[in-house]
């Protein structure tokens, strides 16, 4: 499987899906951020980078044109949003459909969009997560493949369940990447499990 990773972030996520000794090529690791760590990381482990930067480009659809056109040069079977945090162009992401797969750290369809922590402690949740779901126009609003869950603590803050989100999605994005890899997961019209945990 070739894969391509969108990050525009300190990259742990992608840090996690190299450690995993996935069977999958990256091709790939895009950024809209110059110093995103995830490039960083993506060079240190000899995986082709591209930067581009939004503000060379008149408009939200031109830029990612730009940035989908260069992606599909690298010929990925499956494109990660791991940290990707731009909103893409409906046009643009159409076409990805079943091919797109992204980590959003809430239970969806709670929370979409930014701070989800913040969100979760205000509603007084007793639990929190992360998803991963395939990639639709609608933002964070795609079909869930894969949750994490976290129960929240009287003395948890943003910072606290981020952190300990963060080390569930490390766990939780390659798994859903190794599920896809060996097809046990795949998209028909829909996401299609072989009914095996993917977790
Ligand atoms: C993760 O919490 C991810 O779910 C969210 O952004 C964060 C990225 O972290 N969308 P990293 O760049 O992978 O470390």
């Amino acid at each position: 499987l070739r894969v391509a990773v969108l990050a525009s972030g300190r990259g742990s996520n992608l840090a996690a899906l190299i450690a995993a000794r996935l069977q999958v090529d990256f091709v790939l690791v895009g950024s809209d951020k110059a110093k995103a760590g995830a490039l960083a990381l993506a060079a240190a482990a000899g995986i082709p980078t591209l930067h581009l930067n939004p503000r060379d480009y008149a408009d939200r659809a031109s830029f990612d044109r730009a940035l989908f056109g260069r992606v599909a040069e690298a010929q990925p079977d499956l494109l990660v949003l791991a940290g990707y945090m731009r909103i893409i162009d409906g046009t643009v992401i159409a076409p990805w459909e079943g091919r797109a797969i992204n980590i959003h750290p809430s239970l969806l369809p709670k929370y979409r969009g930014l701070h989800t922590h913040r969100q979760c402690l205000a509603a007084g949740d007793a639990e929190h997560g992360a998803s991963v779901h395939f990639v639709t126009a609608e933002l964070d609003g795609g079909p869930v493949v894969a949750q994490a869950r976290i129960p929240v603590g009287a003395d948890d803050t943003e910072e606290t369940l981020a952190a300990r989100l963060l080390t569930r999605e490390h766990a939780l994005l390659p798994a859903v990447v190794r599920a896809i890899a060996s097809g046990r997961l795949a998209w028909q019209g829909g996401p299609v499990f072989d009914g095996t945990p993917l977790t």
